[in-house]
């Protein structure tokens, strides 16, 4: 993109950790704001921070895993701004534990937010970022849509769909040949959001279920409650959301495509790589092995 100023930017869980970082940096850019999220308290304290700013901002109650739902927030920015030009399907929830302990309410739930989510962004949105005079659409991903962190499988599932997807839409770009649609795929490490409290915005009926899949217990079992544990301490550590977002937006600007937030994760990625091209069985080279 060559500007952001006097865009429309809309932002997918933008109430919180990187979603609202990105919000605040295409305000800052000079963009026009859409806030989409499910959580409505947040929504609106974020609204009224950028309201406070100035900036010419929407917020739509919104949740990605209703088809509806997103289709009404597009209305709703067509109707407030007239256009899109930046769409970033950014709302997304993980967890942790192994395979043989998942349910299958903890798979729907993960790939129905963090996948489908991205699906339904773009099926209403494309159209309209297409007909832009300048558009950009950027999903988030994660560096476990790069490699099979123990652990996660489920989002490990969404975030490897979410970086197939993308670089789908990236070659159907690029054949169209000049097309105006830049695209991205965010693929963060470990970034200081509330991810780890994900679950405040599970719904009832995907919540776990006694007795299925071997679980005897509604409870997370041991291993991922120690894992979710590890997930929360080291994301206290984490980048700062905003230093993640400001990589978005000179990559939107510079039409990167692949955005990393910790590019020394690419070491792992690279492992993988050649462990697939030497069609040797993977092993993994970082501290994800438990
Ligand atoms: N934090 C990290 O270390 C990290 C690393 C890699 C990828 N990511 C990805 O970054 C993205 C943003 O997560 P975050 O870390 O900022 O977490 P966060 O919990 O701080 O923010 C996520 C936002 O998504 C919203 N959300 C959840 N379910 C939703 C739904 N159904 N519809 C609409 N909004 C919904 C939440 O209310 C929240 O505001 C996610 O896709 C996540 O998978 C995060």
């Amino acid at each position: 993109m060559e500007t952001m100023d006097g865009r429309v930017a809309v932002v997918t869980g933008a109430a919180s950790g990187i979603g609202k970082a990105l919000a605040f940096a295409f305000a800052n850019e000079g963009a026009k704001v859409v806030l989409a999220d499910v959580e409505a308290e947040a929504l609106e304290s974020t609204q009224l921070e950028m309201q406070a700013l100035g900036t010419p901002v929407l917020a739509v109650p919104t949740d990605v895993t209703d088809a509806n739902s997103v289709e009404a927030l597009c209305e709703a920015t067509l109707e407030e701004f007239g256009g899109v030009n930046i769409l970033c399907n950014n709302a997304g929830v993980g967890g942790g534990g192994l395979v043989k302990n998942q349910q299958l309410v903890d798979w729907k739930w993960v790939i129905d937010v963090s996948l489908w989510g991205v699906i339904h962004g773009l099926h209403h949105f494309l159209p309209h970022l297409l007909e832009a005079e300048e558009s950009h659409v950027m999903s988030t991903a994660s560096v476990a849509g790069l490699m099979a962190v123990p652990g996660l499988a489920p989002y490990n599932a969404a975030k490897f769909g979410v970086v197939a997807i993308m670089e789908t839409l990236h070659h159907e770009m690029a054949r169209d040949g000049g097309a105006k649609l830049g695209v991205s795929v965010l693929c963060p490490g470990v970034v200081r959001t509330n991810i780890a409290t994900a679950q405040r915005n599970r719904p009832d009926h995907l919540r776990r279920q006694r007795g299925e899949l071997g679980s005897v217990s509604a409870k997370a079992p041991e291993e991922a409650r120690s894992r979710n544990a590890a997930i929360a301490a080291a994301l206290e550590n984490g980048m700062d959301p905003e230093e993640v977002a400001s990589k978005v937006v000179s990559a939107m600007y510079e039409e990167q495509f692949w955005i990393l937030s910790h590019p020394e994760l690419l070491d792992e990625v690279n492992h993988r790589n050649q462990q697939l091209a030497n069609l040797e069985n993977p092993t993994l080279i970082s501290s994800f092995t438990d």
